[in-house]
């Protein structure tokens, strides 16, 4: 059993321990095995997964807050969730109990624990008082493992405990991965544990064996280790190919921007040779046409014409703005500040345009060396582009036909109304149930959809109840580590490659289907 790779590993200081935790399984044959602090799961899965293998009917419970601790550091709900996830596929082998240790207790009988695991905060008196409460309720058989019986740093004391309880039962220690000691409370230990603290602490025998599991726990962590590296590798293949795309396309713009550029002058000076009949203002009136229909701004530094003026203006979110440039003081993000300076570096007045992703699913766009923000506001929605992977102007237009004003883009119309009438921008996100699950999005007065396209997915907020952010990120972990937003990830590619969107194996409605 020592040679059994763990099912999960996360992040933890106790991955070198797993050989130990699935040969102390097939030593002690536990009815029941009680876990105090449990965080990502590695040790509590390596043990069941020993349980899974050997065929026990042993009954694991993890018992944790799954809020942190001083040591551990504190974390979200992410945790709780994903270890939720994975215990769900040991059916009932697994159980979770979210309270603190010293709540639990009172649902063991006396005497009924065969193997206990303490891994909560490590002071002194936390050790001493985890141990002291669950004594009661080990068995005749009881084991109590605990870890980091070496560390002697940032307040830990779990090893005075430990030097306490060698002198009071019969123990045995391994010192690598921070320590994890071994102790016999029950007079009928199992044979094997009786051989294993029988061995002394200082032995020939004891030393190999400790060298023995310390070596199949580097063989582990060492495996991990390379995985790591090899994942950190390919992040930064990808990110390397992103910027490679981002600065193709830049330079494409460019090229495109400078020909669109010379043709205009050229026009332009064709129409000075023709047009010295008109009249200076019917003149500027003819460039200005020719220069919208190419969707190329204004050489001078006129900004935008009014039209487009007002279509940015409809969309400008100003706290959006401020968070691009926190260069500027609160009050100076507005959206004169954007007209001049934002508007003309090609930055998008609203996370609800992705300049990046439109110039990606776009590349004729690009080609032409449109800026992708006067490209949708002009063209873009009148040929069925999209702003960004979630909306879908076609779809919301066909919705809200009946709402919307001649000339009316739906991107402007469920800026300024329709996501404060709960609209969805497309079947793939759930504006009402948003707000409702996540009452400070609504009273921060944000659009829904611009939370979760800003840092809502990396808040691990999900997009629809059929959709949970943490889960498609772990699920696609090789996909979504270069920053992908997953519901973006799911619409671009998951959805043709028909990934679930949930545990239970859900798929997100096809966003090409009608709404109800
Ligand atoms: C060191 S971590 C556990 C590590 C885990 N065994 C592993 O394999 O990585 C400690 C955990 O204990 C939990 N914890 C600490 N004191 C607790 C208490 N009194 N009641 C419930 N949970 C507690 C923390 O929330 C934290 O998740």
């Amino acid at each position: 059993m020592s040679f059994q790779d763990p099912p999960v590993i996360t992040p933890s200081g106790w991955i070198e321990h797993g050989p130990f935790a699935a040969w102390l399984v097939e030593a002690t044959s536990p009815d029941l095995l009680v876990e105090l602090g449990t965080h990502w799961g590695y040790s509590f899965f390596a043990f069941c997964e020993a349980v899974r293998t050997l065929g026990l009917d042993t009954r694991c419970v993890a018992i944790d807050t799954w809020e942190g601790d001083e040591h551990a550091g504190f974390y979200s709900d992410e945790v709780h969730d994903y270890v939720a996830s994975v215990a769900k596929g040991y059916g009932s082998t697994a159980t979770m109990m979210r309270m603190r240790f010293d709540q639990a207790v009172g649902s063991f009988e006396d005497g009924s624990i065969d193997v206990l695991h303490i891994d909560g905060r490590h002071l002194y008196e936390d050790a001493v008082e985890d141990f002291d409460t669950y004594l009661p309720k080990m068995s005749d058989r009881g084991v109590v493992v605990m870890h980091d019986i070496v560390e002697r740093g940032h307040g830990f004391g779990v090893w005075r405990h430990w030097v306490e309880l060698k002198d009071r039962y019969p123990t045995f220690e391994f010192r690598h991965e921070h320590g994890l000691g071994v102790v016999a409370v029950g007079h009928d230990a199992p044979e094997a544990i009786g051989r294993l603290t029988s061995l002394g602490e200082d032995s020939a025998e004891a030393d190999q064996v400790r060298r023995m599991y310390s070596q199949l726990g580097r063989a582990i962590s060492g495996a991990e280790g390379m995985r790591r590296a090899e994942e950190l590798q390919t992040a930064l293949a990808a990110a390397n190919e992103r910027l490679q795309h981002t600065t193709d396309a830049i330079a494409r713009q460019a090229a495109g921007r400078e020909l669109t550029l010379l043709r205009t002058v050229r026009d332009l000076e064709r129409d000075v040779r023709e047009a010295r009949h008109l009249t200076p203002s019917l003149f500027k009136g003819l460039l200005r046409e020719r220069l919208r229909a190419e969707g190329v701004r204004l050489l001078d530094s006129q900004g935008p014409e009014q039209t487009m003026r007002d279509q940015l203006a409809a969309l400008f979110d100003a706290d959006y703005y401020a968070a691009q440039h926190p260069e500027l003081a609160p009050e100076e993000a507005t959206f004169e500040h954007y007209v001049e300076n934002g508007w003309p570096a090609h930055e998008s007045p609203t996370p609800l345009i992705d300049p990046v992703w439109y110039l990606a699913v776009n590349p004729d766009v690009a080609a032409a060396g449109i800026p992708a923000v006067d490209h949708y506001l002009i063209f873009g929605e009148s040929e069925a582009r999209d702003p960004n992977a979630v909306f879908d102007s076609s779809w919301y237009r066909r919705q809200h036909a009946q709402d919307l004003a001649p000339g009316e883009l739906a991107l402007t119309r469920f800026a300024t109304v329709g996501h404060q009438e709960g609209h969805d921008p497309s079947p793939a996100f759930h504006t009402k149930w948003y707000l409702d699950r996540y009452p400070e999005v609504a009273d921060s007065g944000r659009i829904a959809l611009s939370d979760y396209l800003r840092d809502g997915a990396l808040k691990g907020r999900d997009p629809h109840p059929d959709f949970d952010t943490v889960w498609y990120i772990a699920a696609n972990a090789d996909l979504c580590r270069d920053g992908t937003n997953p519901l973006v990830h799911y619409l671009t590619f998951g959805l043709e490659e028909n990934h679930a969107t949930n545990a239970a194996g859900a798929h997100l409605c096809d966003p090409t289907t009608e709404a109800n």
